[in-house]
């Protein structure tokens, strides 16, 4: 009875023999399967030559800029690129995996103009004033104004400037000014910047002196009869004052000077109706006593410390030149109002085509000395009008001609 016992045991042992056999084997075959979908189906990635910065009318071969496929292959043959506009572009590249699923890869490769040859537009020699006792702040100097570098087919290069200057310190400086293309070629051009101390035109009390003088920026000033012109223009400001008794008819009365009148009348006139209704001069001449009660009043309200950024101490105001006005409606006084607003932005936009300058332009209180007004225009004819509007973005007088705008006293 012991030995079929024995023999159907045996039998059940090489059953599952058989089955544990079986199944290692499956695993295995399914590992190997999985293994190869893995394998398969690894994520391809574009191998770059690194070369992606060609010249337009190269010839240039997809081969230059893709070394490989890191697994898989590409789907296209070797093309020819198009080369022939300067730029930068997408180039999309076709590659299949080891499956021979296909996808579109993407580079980019720039074409830049061969022929690299501008010229170089800036004076040969540059000069810097430093004026003795002039307030800290120097007149901006831009040694890259007037600027430029071009080629033949008036392309445009962007200028740097090499060289070591210092505009506190009297000096020839040399100077060089590079234009770079975009793939590191550069032609230069060499320049000499001056820097000359002059004298002051002020005395140790702060006044004026008469004679002749230079501004900071090269122009001439000239102080005749307690009064400042640079190359011709009336300058009052925190610096430049009018003399004692000045009168702008010089008979004590007050009035616009004539030409300040007859543009005025002329910008009124051809003003659109709705803005010439609201088109009045709410401020125009005023005498010295005149400001000094404004000017006394506002430090009353304000303090003296904000005063000085928005009112001119006497005889340092405008206002008693004749050339300056404060143009506003007669009902609303602020320019945040909707009627003054449309009055601000229209004199803002036109007035410079009849002689008038926005005075006191935003943000530029460093230079001018006083906050945004957007009323107060200033007479100074159409030539340095158009200059000073500058395609809306605003010149003040100060940075223009070099001069500074700080009490003295
Ligand atoms: N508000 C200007 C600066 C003046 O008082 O003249
Ligand atoms: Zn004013």
């Amino acid at each position: 009875m012991a030995a079929p016992k024995r023999k159907a045991s045996r039998n059940a042992r090489e059953r599952r023999k058989k089955q544990v056999a079986g199944g290692l084997i499956l695993a295995v075959v399914l590992a190997i399967t999985l293994g190869m979908i893995l394998y398969l189906n690894q994520p391809v990635r574009l191998e770059l030559t690194g070369e992606n910065r060609f010249h337009v009318g190269d010839k240039v071969m997809l081969s230059d800029v893709v070394k490989g496929v890191l697994n898989g292959s590409l789907a296209t043959g070797d093309i020819q690129l198009d080369s022939s506009k300067e730029g930068t572009q997408d180039l999309t590249v076709t590659v299949k995996n080891r499956m021979g699923r296909e996808m579109d890869e993407t580079v980019q490769i720039t074409f830049w103009q061969e022929d690299f040859n501008p010229v170089i537009t800036a004076p040969d020699t540059l000069s810097y004033f430093i004026i003795e006792g002039q307030s800290e702040k120097k007149a901006a100097f831009d040694p890259l104004k007037d600027v430029s570098a071009t080629d033949e087919k008036g392309k445009s290069y962007p200028v740097t400037v090499r060289g070591k200057y210092d505009l506190t310190k009297e000096g020839e400086y040399k100077i060089t000014y590079v234009a770079a293309s975009g793939d590191g070629q550069t032609v230069t051009k060499d320049a000499v910047l001056t820097v000359t101390v002059v004298r002051s035109p002020f005395d140790e009390k702060g006044e004026m002196m008469d004679g002749t003088y230079k501004t900071a920026k090269g122009f001439d000033l000239i102080i005749k009869g307690g009064i400042a012109y640079v190359d011709g223009y009336m300058i009052v400001n925190k610096s430049y004052t009018v003399p004692n008794g000045f009168s702008s008819t010089g008979d004590g009365t007050r009035s616009l000077t004539p030409e300040t009148e007859a543009a005025w009348k002329k910008m009124h006139d051809a003003a659109p109706a709705e803005i010439r209704g609201n088109l009045t001069i709410r401020s125009g001449v005023r005498n010295i006593a005149d400001q000094t009660v404004i000017f006394n009043n506002y430090v009353r309200e304000n303090g003296l410390e904000e005063a000085l950024t928005f009112s001119a101490r006497p005889r340092h105001s405008e206002h008693h030149t004749g050339l300056a006005m404060d143009i506003t409606t007669s009902s609303t006084e602020l320019a945040s109002q909707q009627p003054a607003k449309a009055v601000m932005d229209w004199l803002n936009e036109n007035a410079w085509q009849y002689g008038f300058i926005l005075r006191y332009p935003e943000g530029k209180a460093d230079e001018t000395g006083y906050i945004f007004e957007p009323w107060h225009y200033r007479y100074v004819g159409e030539e340095l009008a158009k200059t000073l509007y500058n395609n809306g973005d605003w010149i003040t007088m100060e940075d223009y001609f070099g001069v500074d705008s700080a009490y003295k006293n």
